[in-house]
Order: structure tokens, then C-alpha cells, then sequence
């Protein structure tokens, strides 16, 4: 019997409860080792595959789909896929899907987080105080910066960068945005558009949550940094790439901006070792969507759309729909 059944591949470990479901169905081999796979081990894995629930951490581009003739989808368990390559996902009729939606208010939630931790220190107090050096009450002891009243810039406003703005009224901010393209009023939702450069100058801080490509690569450097104000935080949430993390540290450490509040790096997990050092930088390790709830959430979608290709349905959230015209046609 099981010869016949669809194979499917999953790459780290995900609540074990959803994929012994899926065992039900499908031949399925898991990671439960959950370490991160090396190319040759994931082309291993993949190799006779029919569909792989794959994270963000793996690579999937054309010399692994050439390895994988049987497979028809692969489904990212995260909204972000700078991990695939579309062109050759659709090159080789393969389905790309993501997981759009379901965690816009947890990421939304923890870039908060990061921007009060940072603003008022929260990591460098925590630090000092489990240090024993909290001695005694004093007047001007690790002060912050306010967010109250104050204008905050949004670089991508998207689902996230909306879910984000939503919670400044809470704090009566003024909400600026920058995409590329300026959106229609109705998605602007009172949030005003600057350019990039005048969002950097003008905002007393700055959340950025634009996905990774050629085009955001280094979309903060030096240059953009030494546009912001001295007293502002910087928070990424978005993908370790779209800020350039020797020109930050460089930033913080010069103390030519206040904080900043850090999910995602550069070749992460190995960030830059200069980013431990500094007291005035707040560093999560890529954790902005997961909260038991959300994770939930994003397996069930990616379950979701890995099955409804596989059954030759159409799936929720395909990220190159070419595929599936080319298979109607
Ligand atoms: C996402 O969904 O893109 C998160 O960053 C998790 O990888």
C-alpha cells in the first residue's frame, strides 16, 4: 500500500501532532532531529519526493529541484521566500506557497516589543540589575526615549506594516510609510507617505518591514542611518540583509542612534559579534511570528496548501500562479 501513497518531505521539526495527521495520508518523512540541512541533505530528503514543508532557513533553488523530479509543491512555513527561487520553482512546475496573514499580529506585537525594550532599555536595565548593581534609587538612572505623541516611520507598509501602524494609535503616534510604489488611500489607513529619505529624517523612529531581495539589499546602510535622528530606534523585523548590520553597529556604538531592536541579522544565526557587546541594541533570535497560536496557524496553512496541490486544487496562498495556469492549460 505504501508504495502507492504520496510522498511528502518536511524539513524541521513542526508540532508533531499536524504531521502524524498528515501520516494518515501521506508517506511522510520528518526532520526529528531538527537540525538545519545542508544542500546535499535536503536534495537527499527531497529527492523522491512529491511535496516538502520546508522554513525559511532552506534553500530551495534550481539545482535542488533539479534533484527532485516527483515534486510538485513546496510549502514554506513562513510568509517570507527569499529562500526559494520562483523562476525555477516555475521552471520545474513546481508550486511555491507561503503563509501569508495568519501571523501579522504576533509579528506585529513583537516589533512593539523590540521598539519599547529598546526605547526604554529594558535589555541594558535587566542586564544591570541581575548584575547586582542596583544599589540604590536614582533620579536619572537609564533613562529612555518616549514613543508617546511621537511620529513613527514604517518602511513597508504590507499586512505586517499595517498590523504595526494600527497599534501607534494606541500610543497617539503620526504614522509615516514608505513602500516603493505609494499605496492607494484606502490601504493607507491615515498613515502618511514620505520617500525613504524623508521617512529616515523626519520620524522620531523607524520600523522596517520590507521583504529581502536584490532590490532592499542594504536598504539601511551608513548613509540612511546617518539620516535618522540621534535620539530614534531602529527596529527590524523584516529579513537580516535589509539593513546593513556593520553600518548599524557603527551607528550604536558611536551613539549616533539611541537604540536599535533586532529580530532578524545578517547570516544568522552567526550575527555579528558586534552586536553583543552594545548595551543600547535589543537582539531576538528571529522569533517575531512564533507564539503557539501563530505557528499553529502557519503549519495548519502550509499543511493546507501542500495538500490542496497534491489533490490537484489550488492551493490558498501560491506565490507563483504561472504553474497552475500551465497546468490548466
Ligand atoms: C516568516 O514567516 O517569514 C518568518 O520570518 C519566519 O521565518
Amino acid at each position: 500500500m505504501s508504495e502507492t501513497r504520496l510522498r511528502v518531505a518536511v524539513t524541521r521539526r513542526i508540532f508533531p501532532e499536524l504531521i502524524d495527521a498528515l501520516r494518515a495520508r501521506y508517506d511522510v518523512r520528518d526532520n526529528q532531529d531538527d537540525l538545519p540541512l545542508s544542500a546535499d541533505e535536503l536534495a537527499r530528503r527531497l529527492g523522491d519526493a512529491d511535496g516538502a514543508l520546508v522554513t525559511g532557513g532552506d534553500r530551495i533553488d534550481a539545482p535542488l529541484l533539479a534533484a527532485c523530479p516527483r515534486l510538485k509543491v513546496v510549502s514554506n512555513i513562513a510568509v517570507g521566500f527569499n529562500n526559494i527561487d520562483l523562476t525555477a520553482c516555475t521552471e520545474h512546475g513546481v508550486a511555491a506557497t507561503n503563509t501569508p496573514d495568519v501571523l501579522n499580529e504576533a509579528t506585529a506585537d513583537h516589533a512593539w516589543a523590540l521598539l519599547l525594550a529598546a526605547a526604554r532599555r529594558l535589555g541594558e536595565a535587566e542586564r544591570w540589575l541581575r548584575a547586582g548593581r542596583w544599589k540604590r534609587w536614582e533620579f536619572e538612572a537609564l533613562m529612555g526615549v518616549e514613543l508617546f505623541g511621537k511620529t513613527l516611520g514604517i518602511v513597508g507598509l504590507g499586512r505586517i506594516g499595517r498590523a504595526i501602524a494600527r497599534r501607534a494609535a494606541g500610543f497617539s503616534m503620526r504614522v509615516l510609510y514608505h513602500n516603493r510604489t505609494r499605496l492607494a488611500p484606502e490601504l493607507e489607513g491615515g498613515a502618511e507617505y514620505r520617500t525613504l529619505d524623508a521617512l529616515l529624517a523626519e520620524a522620531d523612529h523607524v520600523i522596517v518591514v520590507v521583504p529581502y531581495s536584490a532590490a532592499t539589499h542594504h536598504l539601511i546602510g551608513a548613509r540612511e542611518l546617518a539620516l535618522m535622528k540621534p535620539t530614534a530606534v531602529l527596529v527590524n523585523i523584516a529579513r537580516g540583509g535589509v539593513v546593513d548590520d556593520a553600518a548599524l553597529i557603527a551607528a550604536l556604538r558611536a551613539g549616533r542612534l539611541f537604540a536599535a531592536g533586532l529580530d532578524v541579522f545578517e547570516n544568522e544565526p552567526a550575527l555579528d559579534p558586534g552586536f553583543l557587546a552594545l548595551e543600547n541594541a535589543v537582539l531576538s533570535p528571529h522569533i517575531a511570528s512564533s507564539t503557539r497560536e501563530t505557528r499553529a496557524a502557519m503549519a495548519q496553512l502550509a499543511i493546507r496548501n501542500l495538500e490542496d496541490v497534491l489533490a490537484g486544487r489550488r492551493p490558498p496562498a501560491l506565490l507563483n500562479p504561472e504553474v497552475w495556469e500551465r497546468r490548466r492549460a
